[in-house]
Parts: C-alpha cells; sequence; structure tokens
C-alpha cells in the first residue's frame, strides 16, 4: 500500500561516504521490513489509507484509531522518514543552498555552517535511535530538531526539509561506534537542489 522510494543511484554509489552494504541493507531490508509491518497492520482499515499519502496520515496522527495508533507511528514514521532520507542524497549533489532559502538559513543560523554545526551537535549528542532534522516549524521558520525512534516531524506539525538518520544501522557496518563520523560525511551526499525545491513548494 505504502512502498519504498525507487533509489536514484546504485548502492554503491554514495561512496565513500555511505558504503554500498549499508545502502543495500537499510534500504533492502531495514526499509523493506517497515513497509511489511506497515502493511500487515494497516490489514482491514483500508478507510485509513483511501485517498492519503503516509504524510497525510502521520500529519494527523490522533484520528488514527488508538488500537494501532502506535503501530503507525513507529511503521508509518519507518517508511515515511527513510523514503525522505532516501530521497535527498545522491552521488551527484549539489553542495550548499542558493537563493531564498539560503537567505532563510543565513537569517536564522548565522550562516550555512553555522546551521551544519547546530544539526551536526545535536544529531551526534542525540541519545539512542532517532533523526536530525532541519524543519519548517509551525511559524513558517526554520528549526532544527530530533525526533526518537521513528517519530515524524509532520505528527508535531513541522514539515522535513533535511534529515540525518542516526539509527547504528544507518552507520554501524562503516563507522562502527563512531556516529559523529558518519555525521560530518553525510553532507557529501545530501542534494540542497532536491531541498531548496521542497522549500519553495512550502513558501511560495
Ligand atoms: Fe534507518
Amino acid at each position: 500500500m505504502f512502498d519504498k522510494i525507487q533509489l536514484g543511484y546504485q548502492y554503491n554509489e554514495l561512496e565513500p561516504y555511505i558504503d554500498a552494504a549499508t545502502v543495500e541493507t537499510h534500504y533492502g531490508k531495514h526499509l523493506q521490513t517497515y513497509v511489511n509491518n506497515l502493511s500487515a497492520l494497516l490489514e482491514g482499515h483500508d478507510e485509513i489509507a483511501k485517498n492519503k499519502t503516509l504524510e497525510d496520515i502521520l500529519s494527523d496522527i490522533n484520528s488514527i484509531p488508538e488500537s494501532i495508533r502506535q503501530g503507525v507511528i513507529n511503521q508509518g514514521g519507518g517508511v515515511a522518514n527513510h523514503n525522505f532520507y532516501f530521497s535527498i542524497l545522491s552521488p551527484n549533489p549539489k553542495k550548499a543552498p542558493e537563493g531564498k532559502l539560503l537567505e532563510a538559513i543565513n537569517n536564522k543560523f548565522g550562516s550555512f555552517e553555522g546551521m551544519k554545526d547546530k544539526i551536526n551537535n545535536v544529531s551526534i549528542a542525540h541519545f539512542g535511535s532517532g533523526w536530525g532534522w532541519l524543519v519548517i516549524d509551525e511559524n513558517g521558520e526554520l528549526e532544527i530538531i530530533t525526533t526518537t525512534n521513528q517519530n515524524s516531524p509532520l505528527s508535531i506539525n513541522k514539515e522535513p526539509l533535511l534529515t540525518i538518520d542516526v539509527w547504528e544501522h544507518a552507520y554501524y557496518l562503516k563507522y562502527k561506534n563512531l556516529r559523529a563520523e558518519y555525521v560530518k560525511n553525510i553532507w557529501n551526499v545530501i542534494d540542497w537542489s532536491k531541498i531548496e525545491s521542497i522549500y519553495e513548494g512550502y513558501v511560495k
């Protein structure tokens, strides 16, 4: 029902920053498991998904029956968060933002480097499994947050612009316990042309 996105690159194309075995396992096994679990969870609940995207559902999570709500947060968040993560990575990324987005970043964080430092710091410091995010908050302002487990920013009224998966499965095969090295290296494959177009969609 809600499937994983098609990757715009081969498993080995994010090397040396993210290795082929990690992409293959992360996308092909971890994400697929979330897809399968979500599908099983929604069996018999066709009305929930009718005419809705997964993002619509996560944005209105309190409308989900309580009996399956936490499951949808976990498994649906697992699908949506990973699809978003894999969609903003590229072997040939635009390395920095320009235009309106750069202006908003400079206004909020002082500089592009200042924004990167802040998201790196919170992502590295996040205890346990979760995600670092650059989002648009409920007032239309840029904000840096983390979420725990598979919680989606959409469920707290924030729109994702950029994310870093800091679950160990995202980096452990290559980086072992060195989350900070993975977080610093991922910027080499984050494609700002994609993030700019998401931002322009929200602010137009
Ligand atoms: Fe992950």
